[in-house]
Formats: structure tokens, C-alpha cells, sequence
């Protein structure tokens, strides 16, 4: 390994994708972005180069990993929507597995043998237990989940046939913002809940719908972990150096491991902003369950993972800091 990695770091223009290209520069690794900018930013780019490409475009992850000493990659670059890829599901196979197989098949072309893969909760689909440990079987119950289970298998294989190095992290709810106020959420459509909400609270939108206050919880309403972008940018680079030193591949889950209904999320933000959330209660999405809490003892053990940007106050501070950031510039 040399003393500063060059780690290409797919939708590096992306929202949790820009987050994790600062935590790699803050903690020695020189990122070079990987994006095609159809979702990514432009202006999210501020540590590494950009280079514009597609994740399927193999030709041209080759003269990138080449061009650039490449490493190891991040892959983020993804689409990501539950409800999108039921509409679209081969949009979904198409950008995230095949994506990632070209990416991996690049990487053996290039002798690149580390990657750390966006992997997510949807993969579990309805959990048998809450929280839910990396060994519960997946049942992903969309296409969005089922494109990033396969990636995932497609990693496994890999590992065996050529001796890849992987680690598929699960993501449960990523959201806030940088402190520094300099990247954050920005999504188009947006479909997440606090970007939603606070959109309410500023009165540019019309009233939050809730969706379902009939779930098996109790105020009814779905519950999800949610985690603040940088702790997830930081378990990355954790993740990635201990790929690196200790070679041992798998998945990991990222949530706190504390989870928190819709009806708890509005009442902090009405603390936070001091605003009402305009709401109304609406039919469940569809593809939604009732509750994704992380067991996230594993990335607490074997990276030393300690969320300890997540409370709730925090992310929803950060995350309004920069909604009126974007909206009052
Ligand atoms: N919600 C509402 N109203 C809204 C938007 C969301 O009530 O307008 C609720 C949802 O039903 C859910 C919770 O708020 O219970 C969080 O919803 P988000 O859309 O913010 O996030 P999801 O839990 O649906 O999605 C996240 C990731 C996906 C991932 C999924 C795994 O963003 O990429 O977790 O289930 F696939």
C-alpha cells in the first residue's frame, strides 16, 4: 500500500459519495471521482479529480484505474430509489449490478484486488428480528434491493474465483449534512423524509404526507435508524482500512442501532426549528416496512465504529443549516 492510496470513489459527486471523498482526504487517501453527473455534482466535487464517466463504460474505469494508480475503489454510484425501481427495474439491474460488474471486471483488468460497495437495508427486505444482525437471510422484497443483494453475490464470487477483497456496507437511513455546511442532501426528485419535512417546516411545499399510521409500532407510524452522513463517510475509511490491513470480506451493517418513528422524527424537527411540520396522514408507500433498526455490533467491533455525530438533534440541525443554505442563497 502506498502512503497516500488512491481510492476511486464512484458517484463521488453524490450526496453520501462527496461525504466519503472528504472523510478519505481528511484521513490521508487521495480520492479520485468516478461519476457520470446525470445524479452526481458538479459542485460536490472539492477533494480529489473529477473524472466523468459511467459505471458501465469498462474502457473507461480501465484508463482511470490505470491513469491514476488506482487502488481501491468505493462504489457508490447507484440508483436508489425503492419505489422508482419498481417501476424501472431494469434501469435498477442495469446501473447497480451491471454496473458493478463492470467495475469489477475492470479492477481485475487493472490488478485493483479492494473494494467497499453501498450496499443497503433493503436487502433484508421484512426483518424475522429487529434489530437486525449482517447473518438474518436477505429477502429483499424490490428490485432496488435485489440488484444490490446480487452485487453483493457477485463480490462473493469473486472473492473465491480471484481473490477479490470486498466489504458490502448496508446503509439504513443516511441523512444530515457536513457541519461545514459545504455538501449535503440534494436529491431530484426528492422522496426522504427530513429533506421532506423540512421543505414543510419552510413552507415551500405543500403538507408532509405520512405514510401509514396503522404499522405495528407504537404510534403506528414506520420506525428507521438513522444515521448522519459523516459517521457513515467515516465507517467507509474505517472499512477500508481494515480491508486493506486484515483482508477479510463481507457484509456490514451501518445504522446506530436505535431506531425512530416518523411521528418522533417530525416532533424533533418541530424542536430543532421551531416550526410545525405541516402533515397529513396518507395511505403506506408501497415497498415500505414497518421497522429497519440496525444491529450494528459488528462494525462496532471489528472497525471501532462509533456513530457519535447521530443524534437526532444533530442531523436535523445539520440537515436545516444546509436546506436554508440552498434555498436562501
Ligand atoms: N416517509 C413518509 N413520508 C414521506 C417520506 C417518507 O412518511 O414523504 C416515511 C417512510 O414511509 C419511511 C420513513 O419515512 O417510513 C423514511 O423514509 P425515507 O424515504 O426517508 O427512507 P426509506 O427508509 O424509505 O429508504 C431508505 C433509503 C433507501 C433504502 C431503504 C431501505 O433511502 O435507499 O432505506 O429500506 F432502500
Amino acid at each position: 500500500m502506498s502512503k497516500s492510496p488512491v481510492v476511486l470513489v464512484t458517484g463521488g459527486a453524490g450526496y453520501i459519495g462527496s461525504h466519503a471523498c472528504k472523510a478519505l482526504a481528511d484521513a490521508g487517501f487521495t480520492p479520485v471521482v468516478y461519476d457520470n453527473l446525470t445524479l452526481g455534482h458538479r459542485n460536490f466535487v472539492k477533494w480529489g479529480t473529477l473524472v466523468e464517466g459511467d459505471t458501465r463504460d469498462k474502457a473507461a474505469l480501465v484508463a482511470a484505474m490505470k491513469e491514476h494508480k488506482v487502488e481501491a475503489v468505493m462504489h457508490f454510484a447507484a440508483l436508489s430509489s425503492v419505489s422508482e425501481s419498481v417501476a424501472k427495474p431494469l434501469d435498477y439491474y442495469d446501473v447497480n449490478l451491471h454496473g458493478t460488474q463492470t467495475i469489477l471486471t475492470a479492477m481485475k483488468e487493472c490488478g485493483v484486488g479492494f473494494i467497499i460497495l453501498s450496499s443497503t437495508a433493503a436487502v433484508y427486505g421484512t426483518p424475522e428480528t429487529v434489530p437486525i444482525p449482517e447473518t438474518a437471510q436477505p429477502k429483499p422484497e424490490n428490485p432496488y434491493g435485489r440488484s444490490k443483494l446480487a452485487a453483493e453475490m457477485v463480490m462473493r464470487d469473486c472473492e473465491k474465483a480471484y481473490g477479490l477483497n470486498w466489504i458490502a456496507l448496508r446503509y439504513f437511513n443516511a441523512c444530515g449534512a457536513s457541519p461545514a455546511g459545504d455538501i449535503g442532501e440534494s436529491h431530484d426528485p426528492e422522496t426522504h423524509l427530513i429533506p421532506l419535512a423540512l421543505a414543510a417546516a419552510a413552507g415551500d411545499s405543500a403538507a408532509l404526507s405520512i405514510f401509514g399510521d396503522d404499522w405495528p409500532t407504537a404510534d403506528g407510524t414506520c420506525i428507521r435508524d438513522y444515521i448522519h452522513v459523516t459517521d457513515l463517510a467515516a465507517a467507509h475509511v474505517k472499512a477500508l482500512e481494515y480491508l486493506m490491513k486484515e483482508k477479510v470480506s463481507g457484509p456490514i451493517n451501518l445504522g446506530i442501532g436505535q431506531g425512530y418513528s416518523v411521528l418522533e422524527i417530525l416532533n424533533a424537527i418541530k424542536d430543532v426549528t421551531k416550526r410545525e411540520v405541516p402533515a397529513k396522514m396518507s395511505a403506506r408507500r408501497p415497498g415500505d416496512v414497518s421497522a429497519l433498526v440496525a444491529d450494528s455490533s459488528k462494525a462496532r467491533e471489528m472497525l471501532g465504529f462509533k456513530p457519535e455525530n447521530s443524534s437526532l438533534e444533530h442531523i436535523i440541525q445539520t440537515a436545516w443549516d444546509w436546506y436554508n443554505r440552498r434555498h436562501n442563497q
